[in-house]
């Protein structure tokens, strides 16, 4: 009795967790536990009645004694928990969880956060319009005429009602100046829609993000140092910017916003086909006429926008070689953007 009080409370001291002691209790106590054995191997009928008695009560404090030792050893690790802040709620808060899962974002909606981050900080508000769009707010009211290779059918998903599925976000802008007037600034991210074939860099549904700043005596420098700002915020890094000439109809003048390449640093590489450019945002100042359509008085406000691919600058940030990847509904690839611990 002795000796086997003595390796249980040997064991017990090397214990390290709850269900350890549980399990040891299981070996001496349980049903097969050598304490329950020991009482039950045991011939009686060969012993005296004074023998009998004398072992019975060896028994039972050994009984008594093995249990005192395992409530011990519970207590004594229960402490060590709440020690460390734990409370022991019976759970062995030790063990590693066997299924460690952590949702994941889609890098569409990483990117949009950390850009609406971005504008609110500098003023801007987020807004949002609708994916089935007027003919008038897609394309009239920003100045792209009846005969404009835009309106294609082609290019366009046409509904049976005479609307459209918005080919780009740019149908917020005359919405957002009749609703909330100048000044005004505003980002519109959302879903587009255009009728192409679809390869490694194109997608018929795709995101992009469109900015809106109107005020007085807005001009280009307004413009360039806003995109400094993003980008710099985005890349984590000083970016260097280029304007070149571009058209939209509904700016005047419109451009084309180069960075240099983030890869190589402008010396020529394959992500910006050896011109150490990459085109990355086209904007302009917005069209006198899409102002007066939006009711805006032109004498007093002046302004900028400019139309970023939400799709293309996350395939940018996050290294994505095929855009096909974002609506794919593979899950091994929105596992890869788990959301920050
Ligand atoms: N809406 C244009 C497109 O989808 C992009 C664009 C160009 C937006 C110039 C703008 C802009 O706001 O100023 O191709």
């Amino acid at each position: 009795m002795e000796e086997i009080l003595q390796q249980l409370e040997a064991d017990l001291a090397k214990a390290k967790t709850l269900p350890e002691v549980e399990q040891l209790r299981v070996k001496y106590l349980g049903r097969k536990g050598s304490i329950t054995l020991l009482a039950k191997n045991t011939d009686f009928s060969r012993l005296s009645p004074d023998e009998k008695r004398s072992f019975g009560q060896r028994l039972n404090a050994l009984k008594n004694r093995a249990e005192e030792a395992i409530q011990e050893a519970q207590q004594r690790l229960a402490q060590q928990g709440a020690s460390l802040g734990m409370v022991w709620s019976g759970a062995d808060l030790s063990l590693p969880s066997s299924d460690r899962r952590f949702g994941a974002m889609h890098p569409i909606s990483l990117i949009q956060r950390e850009l609406e981050e971005i504008f609110q900080g500098m003023g801007f508000r987020v807004l949002s319009g609708y994916e089935v769009e007027t003919e008038y707010y897609n394309f009239d009211a920003l100045n792209i005429p009846p005969d404009h290779p835009a309106r294609d059918m082609q290019d366009t998903f046409w509904l049976d009602d005479g609307r459209l599925l918005r080919t780009h976000t740019s149908a917020n802008q005359v919405r957002a100046l009749e609703r909330y007037g100048a000044p005004i600034r505003a980002i519109f991210p959302g879903r587009c829609f255009r009728n192409e074939a679809i390869d490694a860099s194109h997608e018929n549904t795709f995101y992009q993000l469109e900015g809106l700043l109107v005020d007085r005596d807005i001009s280009v420098a307004h413009l360039i140092g806003v995109m400094k700002t993003l980008l710099s915020a985005v890349f984590h890094r000083e970016v260097t910017v280029r304007l070149r000439p571009g058209f939209f109809p509904f700016v005047e003048p419109g451009f084309e916003l180069d960075v240099q390449c983030l890869i190589c640093g402008g010396n020529g590489c394959a992500t910006c086909k050896r011109s150490g450019w990459i085109e990355l945002i086209p904007c302009g100042l917005v069209h006198p006429r899409v102002l007066e359509f939006g009711r805006v008085d032109t004498r007093i406000f002046s302004g900028f926008a400019f139309g970023m691919g939400l799709t293309r600058m996350a395939m940018m940030k996050f290294g994505i070689p095929d855009i096909r990847l974002f609506n794919s509904g593979d899950i091994r690839f929105y596992e890869q953007f788990p959301v920050s611990m």
